[in-house]
């Protein structure tokens, strides 16, 4: 696929089905990822691939937050069909990537370029996922910065995760979508 077309065409997919991905799609993606830029080669990503079962990380990454965020007076049988609904939240698509920025410790890079560089790889990721005909969505929410959701994933140091990638065969048509022109977002300078 063309590099515009891509850019220009790549939607987020919310409803993406079951069918399972296959292996080597899934490495074009984390390839294209770790091409990002970034500065002084810190290569500040690291990547979880959940399929299948593995997607219970996620799940219960997802459970364990509701649970540390839930009215304490709930009973244990509406905790329990709290934590089970958010549990099944990760399992709306075959393949999710979560992604986290491992910052540096070198000084010379800001940390705010170590997240721009892994935000950079979501991008190069979820334009492959398109060229490759998968449907992506990039997700986050409160529950991806909460400290249960770091115990989860085992984050350490400064490590933050920067988003989910669902990422799976479309079920539904790619949403319409407009942008602000880029004239009313510029300012050409020229002298
Ligand atoms: C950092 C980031 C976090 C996002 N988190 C969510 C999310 O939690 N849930 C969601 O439905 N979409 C999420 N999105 C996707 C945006 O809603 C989506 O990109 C936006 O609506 C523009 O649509 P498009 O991706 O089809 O161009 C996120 C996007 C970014 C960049």
């Amino acid at each position: 696929m063309d590099m515009k077309e891509a850019i220009r065409n790549r939607r987020s997919i919310g409803k993406i089905k079951q069918d399972p991905v296959d292996k080597s799609l899934i490495e074009e993606i984390l390839e294209a990822g770790i091409w990002a830029p970034n500065h002084c080669y810190t290569e500040p990503w690291r990547f979880w691939v959940m399929t299948g079962e593995g997607r219970g990380l996620l799940g219960r990454g997802y459970a364990e937050v509701a649970a540390a965020e839930a009215d304490p007076t709930l009973s244990e049988e509406e905790l329990s069909k709290l934590k089970s609904a958010q549990e099944k939240k990760a399992f709306r698509a075959p393949v999710i990537i979560a992604v986290a920025v491992t910052p540096s410790v070198k000084p010379v890079v800001p940390e705010i370029e170590e997240y721009a560089a892994a935000h950079a790889a979501v991008q190069n990721m979820l334009l492959t996922a398109h060229a490759l005909g998968l449907g992506t969505i990039w997700r986050t929410g409160a529950p991806t910065y909460h400290p249960k959701m770091r115990e989860a994933f085992s984050l350490v140091g400064k490590e933050e995760l920067v988003g989910f990638i669902y990422i799976g065969y479309p079920d539904m048509e790619p949403p319409k979508a407009a942008r602000v022109p880029f004239a009313q977002k510029t300012v050409w300078v020229s002298e």
